[in-house]
């Protein structure tokens, strides 16, 4: 019998970047007297506001993990160990490391996590950062290109991830009739959720289906691979966006040396963990490795898909998140459309999924995105989530992180002990 995992408290900072009401560009009012956060200040609020959630003491903690892909190239920092170890003086001296699986840096650090709980620690500090708005978005899909086959794949398009996912937003469409209106009712759900979550990147930013539904120039096809244009707008993309999460894990030993009752956390049922060739593409209208990784994670949980009552999946694109909702087994192949014209997926549906917005709404700032998923599924099984609560108070709750084209993915369980 492997020891019972727990989240004893988790928190986020705002998500901001291009369209973000507070994000310093040159023609915010206060341009050139104000900065926005580093990864350094972004980082250090995710720590202190989860520990200040639950009044702990950081000295308790026996190891540290942080999420990360890129700072090397967005931020020239690399060795972040040694940065979450510097954001508190009860953290030095601490083993601490950082861990790097592209987009799923963050789900990776949790399960890093929860190993490390199995294995003996009681007290464990999950954290994922990046900040990725000192570059254009252009050179930015530079840098996240790496997540890809490089060589092969970056002459796709100088925005090689979203080219990458144009073109399963064409296989997809072609194999099941589905339209872009379809496919528009993502987009307008990650909108309408993170109008109601000040933590949001996209807060402020309304999006109607006639607007999510055809190019505009408020919302172009702004791909230059003439080929695949067609298939994507800038209302399909997650957001280029600077963030950092935050989470204690625990044993049951550890809840107890932090004080923190059983009811008030958050179990963590299981996980699973698939990783796919970066140098083959498979089948483009279904996400393998996901489903790979969720038939491990609901075998290691007991749980079944349709026991899940509030899910945070990958949505890096729209059509991502559809694909999800079907390698998860929520959805037959092709059929998630319908869960979305039937409001299944709402925050007051039968089964809500991205809540806070998702990555196209709340944001992506890529290695803190796992913990984030996990630390939404904590505040909504803890009524944390303010104008996006479920009203149903969820009980089995599912993250499913991914990184680069379906070839990373965790896909974790979790139980309300409330
Ligand atoms: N008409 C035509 N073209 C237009 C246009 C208009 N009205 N407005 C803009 N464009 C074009 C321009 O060519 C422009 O580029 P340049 O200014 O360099 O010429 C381009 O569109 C982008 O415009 P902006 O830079 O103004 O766009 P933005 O800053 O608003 O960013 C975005 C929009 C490009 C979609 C950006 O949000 C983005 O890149 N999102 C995706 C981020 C991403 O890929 N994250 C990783 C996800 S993949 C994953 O999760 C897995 C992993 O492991 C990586």
């Amino acid at each position: 019998m492997s020891r019972r995992v727990f989240i004893a408290s988790g928190a986020n900072t705002t998500f901001i970047g291009k369209g973000h009401p507070d994000f310093i560009w040159k023609k915010h009012p206060d341009f050139g007297k104000r900065e926005n956060p580093t990864l350094r200040e972004l980082l250090t609020e995710a720590v202190n506001a989860a520990a200040a959630a639950i009044n702990a003491d950081l000295s308790l903690v026996d190891r540290g993990y942080i999420g990360n892909f890129v700072a090397e190239l967005f931020v020239n920092q690399g060795h972040l160990g040694a940065a979450l170890a510097g954001v508190h003086p009860a953290l030095a001296h601490k083993p601490t490391m950082r861990v790097e699986g592209a987009c799923a840096s963050g789900g990776l650090a949790m399960i890093c996590g929860v190993d490390a709980l199995r294995a003996g620690s009681d007290v464990v500090l999950v954290t994922g950062v990046e900040v990725q708005t000192t570059q254009s978005a252009r050179v930015g899909g530079d840098y996240l290109a790496r997540a890809a086959d490089y060589e092969r794949q970056r002459p796709l398009d100088d925005f090689t991830f979203p080219a990458l996912f144009a073109r399963r937003m064409r296989a997809y469409r072609e194999a099941y009739g589905v339209s872009e209106a379809d496919i528009g009712l993502a987009a307008v759900k990650a909108y309408k959720n993170a109008n109601k979550n000040p933590k949001a990147h996209m807060v402020a930013r309304q999006m109607s289906l006639a607007e999510a539904s055809a190019a505009s120039d408020f919302n172009p096809n702004f791909l230059g691979n003439a080929e695949l244009a067609p298939y994507l707008k800038v209302s399909d993309c997650s957001q280029v966006s600077d963030g950092a999460s935050a989470m204690i894990l625990a044993s049951e030993e550890g809840l107890k040396k932090l004080g923190v009752r059983l009811e008030d956390s958050v179990e963590i049922l299981g996980f699973g963990h698939s990783t796919d060739s970066l140098y083959v593409d498979g089948d483009l209208t279904v996400f393998n490795n996901t489903a790979d990784a969720a038939r491990k994670a609901y075998a290691a949980a007991g749980v079944r898909p349709e026991d899940v009552q509030v899910a945070e999946v990958h949505d890096c694109f729209t059509v991502a998140e559809l694909l999800m909702v079907e390698a998860l087994g929520f959805a037959e192949r092709g059929g998630a459309a319908a869960l979305y014209r039937d409001g299944v997926v709402d925050i007051d549906g039968r089964l809500p999924v991205n809540t806070g917005g998702g990555l196209v709404g709340f944001g992506h700032p890529v290695g803190a995105t796992g913990v984030k998923q996990a630390v939404e599924i904590f505040r909504q099984m803890r009524g944390q989530c303010g104008a996006y609560q479920v009203p149903s108070a969820p009980r089995i709750g599912l993250s499913a992180n991914m990184g680069g084209d379906d070839k990373t993915s965790v896909v974790t369980l979790y139980k309300s002990l409330a």
